[in-house]
């Protein structure tokens, strides 16, 4: 008689498997962690429960993300689950040798600093902004920047009611990050506090009243990509009622863990969007070990200060500051504060910011 095997999962590695695939090609995922082949099947499931997991490509040059800790929930893709299963996060010393042969960068006179591979960080107090009124406003990150997926705006608005702003069909996610207000969104007021995540959906518009001297600061998150807004006459009044959460607030009690690093969701599928996301995370005094995303990613930073670094070059991030990073690219984020960094990152198209590889 065959003795059946120990009951697995067993854990294959810590971190996923990137394939592009094959239109209508069917592949054998691993569920047991045993196969020699990983992520596919090689038949070492054999005299256990477990089976494999068989997935059909749906289109020519799909890329995914195959599980190879078994402990996704989505399987046969990964879920990040695999930050979860070791005590402290995958940290990378800045000291060492690699680390040591990369420039610092500095930013150029339009506060700009460039990385490689289409990564920068931009210093927003030296963006030249348009003026409308009492409202300031810049493009950070757009198409012209090498943006594919998202656009960002930086907005100053100062006492009074700013112009009616729209984006078209397109979602807009917001982080304030200074002065408080009213936003009206589409006929629909909502009070405007600090550090609030802000959802307007397709078709939408917006605007802001500022009753006090201090400006209100946004940065406006556009997904698809966006080059301008444009201003309309009135307010449309058609307000989204089936989703009318709009604002999140950062509440520490929402926060999940992925090893020694912490992050909360603010705005996804749970208040409507398609497949914009916007979290806000929390890194303690440590540089994080290079990896990339399948997703287009924007990172505000709200305090602490630190480094952003790609296998070329690295550079200076220091509150306020907007970092962009495009898919694919490996990069690193680096917090020299002791009392940690607090960031605001908007992923597109993705929900899910805790997928790395
Ligand atoms: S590799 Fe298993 S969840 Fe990411």
């Amino acid at each position: 008689m065959i003795e059946k095997k120990a009951q697995l999962p067993h854990i294959a590695g810590y971190k996923p498997c990137y394939r592009k695939l094959e239109a209508g090609k069917s592949y054998l995922w691993c569920s047991c962690g045993l196969s020699k082949t990983q992520p596919f099947c090689d038949k070492s499931h054999l005299g256990t429960d477990m089976k494999p997991v068989r997935y059909l490509a749906k289109q020519d040059g799909e890329e995914v993300l195959f599980c190879t800790c078994k402990q996704t929930s989505d399987s046969p893709f990964c879920d990040g689950t695999h930050n979860k299963l070791r005590d402290v996060y995958e940290n990378d010393d800045p000291n060492n040798q690699i680390n040591r042969n990369i420039p610092l960068i500095d930013h150029d006179e339009n506060g700009k600093a460039m990385l490689g591979g289409g990564c920068y960080v931009s210093r927003v107090e030296q963006l030249i902004l348009q003026e409308h009124t009492n409202l300031k406003i810049g493009a950070v990150i757009s198409s012209q920047t090498g943006a594919r997926y998202q656009s960002l705006f930086y907005a100053e608005i100062c006492q009074g009611e700013s112009p009616i702003i729209s984006f078209g069909n397109r979602d807009l996610v917001i982080i304030s990050t200074q002065g408080k207000g009213t936003i009206t969104i589409s006929g629909r007021d909502f009070p405007l506090e600090i550090q609030t995540g802000i959802y307007i959906r397709p078709q939408e518009a917006v605007s802001i009243t500022n009753p006090g001297s201090t400006p209100i600061t946004l940065y406006i998150s556009v997904c698809p990509v966006a080059e301008r807004p444009e201003f309309l006459p009135q307010m449309p009044v058609n307000f989204d009622d089936a989703y009318a959460d709009r604002i999140a607030v950062i509440d520490t009690a929402k926060r999940q863990q992925t090893a020694n690093r912490f992050f909360q969701i603010l705005v996804n599928k749970r208040m409507g969007t398609q497949s914009v996301t916007q979290f806000i995370g929390e890194i303690l005094f440590s540089k994080a070990f290079p990896h990339r995303h399948l997703y287009e990613e924007s990172l505000v930073i709200l305090s602490g200060d630190g480094y952003i670094w790609t296998e070329t070059y690295k550079a200076k991030v220091s509150p306020g500051d907007v970092i962009f990073l495009p898919r694919k690219l490996i990069h690193s984020l680096q917090c020299t504060a002791p009392d940690g960094m607090l960031v605001v990152g908007v992923i597109y198209p993705g929900d899910n910011p805790s997928i790395d590889y």
